[in-house]
């Protein structure tokens, strides 16, 4: 039946991330490479896109009348505008369902994948806008206010935190986020991990375990039992080398019995004495790729650190923050891709997919290794947190002399940057962390799915999911020219599970 594909016109630019032809073969282009495509034209069935092209050369049997051009005619400046935006217009001609093909003219804007923020904390509780307010006069970020947050979410509810967690994806999707990975990390205990990652469930297949996020109150040195900053006192159950035993035993039992997660991640961070050393972070994160558990790393946020490195060693997708990596951090990264390049990326990931449990199954524990065969560590930016704690914006270029994937995220979270914007994450990469717009674009799409190991997502071709972000304006580059201006959107074509 013809009732479920969107036939997509009037693109007059098109970035695909990947190497023409465009068909399910297509690699995935090196960074800053975008694969621009102008006057193209895009065929949907379901979710997934079936032909990518010129429009002069869109196969006869989808050249028809247009029945519903939703938007007929770019930049015209005498039509007025009203609240809804030309996205909405489009959205909504997109829900009509008919017979016939839907189609879609989109009169000139630019269409990219939709953005993959492989890195967020978006199910918390509370609020922690007076350390920002405090930040911005000068104090500086520790990693102590996660003990807060963590106090606030422990008493929240599973569908409050929903709630809270859907208010931020629909703010998200609304700016071109197609696909968000989530963490925990703010329960730090058996049952609060273990309902975060619940929750979490309900929104997106990319979960990650942060049980190594920070050592919670009742495990650190008694007198701070009653610490302040987190206006609770605790009961005192040990020491930190306890709460490391809690999480690689108990904790992540509970974690792979649930079969929530995919991931695994921890706040390797020496220069904090909330967060886990070298040693810490490398016993849980080998317990967890034990249990068949993907490995992610927060690294080098507050100084140099042995996160990367750690990374690189255990074959994670991605080291995030890199605010302060060393050039042997960046050699080591890059080492991990040798003999894995552009072509390698796009090739088996039908057989390795990311819906696959984290259970012990043989079968998962054969996809993890394929996927650790296929793809090396991606040095992961998080523009908006240096903006949100002052710490130095990270020169971009570096990691990419050396030869490493990057990826830009939001880290969307209430204590070093609540944004969720990857347009705004875009603009501060370009403007002050001396990437090209181009680079900076191929980073929140490429990248991202790069960093999540997925070939289906963060790349316009056939076969690929059929997620995309609409850009009202002729060009891409209009994301960070247009700084702080909500011109782009995830096109929504219905019936998907990525964020509502
Ligand atoms: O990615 N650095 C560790 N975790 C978060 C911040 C968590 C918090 O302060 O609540 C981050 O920046
Ligand atoms: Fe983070």
């Amino acid at each position: 039946a013809s009732s479920n594909i969107t036939i997509i016109t009037g693109i007059g630019q098109l970035v695909t991330n990947c190497v023409e032809p465009l068909n399910a073969n297509a690699p995935m282009t090196p960074v800053g490479q975008l694969g621009v495509i102008e006057q193209a034209a895009v065929v949907v069935r379901g979710e997934i896109i079936e032909w990518v092209g010129r429009e002069r050369d869109l196969p006869t049997e989808y050249r028809y009348s247009c029945r519903h051009h939703a938007v007929t005619e770019f930049g015209n400046g005498t039509r007025e505008r009203t609240e809804a935006t030309e996205a909405d217009t489009i959205n909504e001609a997109s829900k009509r369902t008919t017979a016939e093909p839907r189609r879609i003219d989109l009169a000139g804007r630019a269409l990219l994948p939709g953005f993959v923020d492989s890195h967020s904390h978006l199910v918390f509780g509370g609020d922690r806008g007076d350390e920002f307010e405090a930040r911005m006069g000068g104090q500086q970020y520790d990693g102590g206010g996660i003990l807060r947050t963590v106090h606030a979410t422990r008493a929240a509810s599973e569908d409050m935190l929903a709630d809270r967690a859907l208010a931020l994806l629909r703010e998200a999707r609304a700016q071109g986020t197609t696909t968000m990975e989530i963490k925990s990390g703010y329960g730090l205990d058996v049952p609060n991990e273990a309902k975060l990652l619940r929750v979490a469930a309900r929104f997106t297949p990319e979960i990650t375990f942060l049980g190594g996020h920070a050592v919670p109150e009742e495990y650190r040195p008694a007198q701070a039992g009653h610490d302040a900053r987190s206006g609770s006192s605790a009961p005192h159950l040990g020491d930190r080398d306890d709460y490391v035993r809690l999480v690689c035993g108990p904790m992540l039992d509970a974690v792979v019995r649930e079969g929530n997660a995919r991931w695994s991640d921890v706040f390797c961070e020496p220069h904090s004495p909330y967060a886990f050393d070298g040693d810490e972070t490398r016993t849980m994160l080998t317990a967890a790729r034990q249990r068949g558990l993907g490995i992610r790393v927060h690294g080098a946020q507050l100084g140099p650190g042995p996160g990367a490195r750690i990374a690189c060693e255990l074959g994670a997708a991605s080291v995030d923050h890199c605010t302060f990596l060393t050039d042997d951090d960046l050699d080591a990264l890059a080492a991990t891709w040798l003999g894995k390049q552009p072509g390698a990326w796009c090739e088996t990931s039908a057989e390795a997919s990311p819906e696959a449990s984290a259970a012990t199954s043989p079968e998962t524990q054969s996809a993890a290794s394929a996927l650790e065969r296929q793809y090396g560590t991606v040095a992961t930016y998080l523009p908006a947190v240096e903006f949100s704690t002052k710490q130095p914006y990270p020169d971009m270029r570096r990691a990419i002399a050396a030869g490493v994937p990057i990826a830009i995220a939001s880290d969307c979270n209430p204590g070093t940057c609540f944004s969720d914007s990857i347009p705004f994450a875009i603009a501060i990469a370009v403007r002050e962390m001396g990437l090209t717009i181009a680079q900076a674009v191929w980073a929140a799409t490429a990248g991202g799915a790069l960093a999540l190991r997925r070939s289906d997502i963060g790349v316009i071709r056939a076969g690929a999911k059929a997620y995309f972000a609409l850009v009202d304006a002729p060009s891409y580059a209009h994301i960070a020219y247009r700084p702080g201006v909500p011109i782009t959107h995830a096109l929504d074509l219905g019936g998907h599970d990525q964020p509502p």
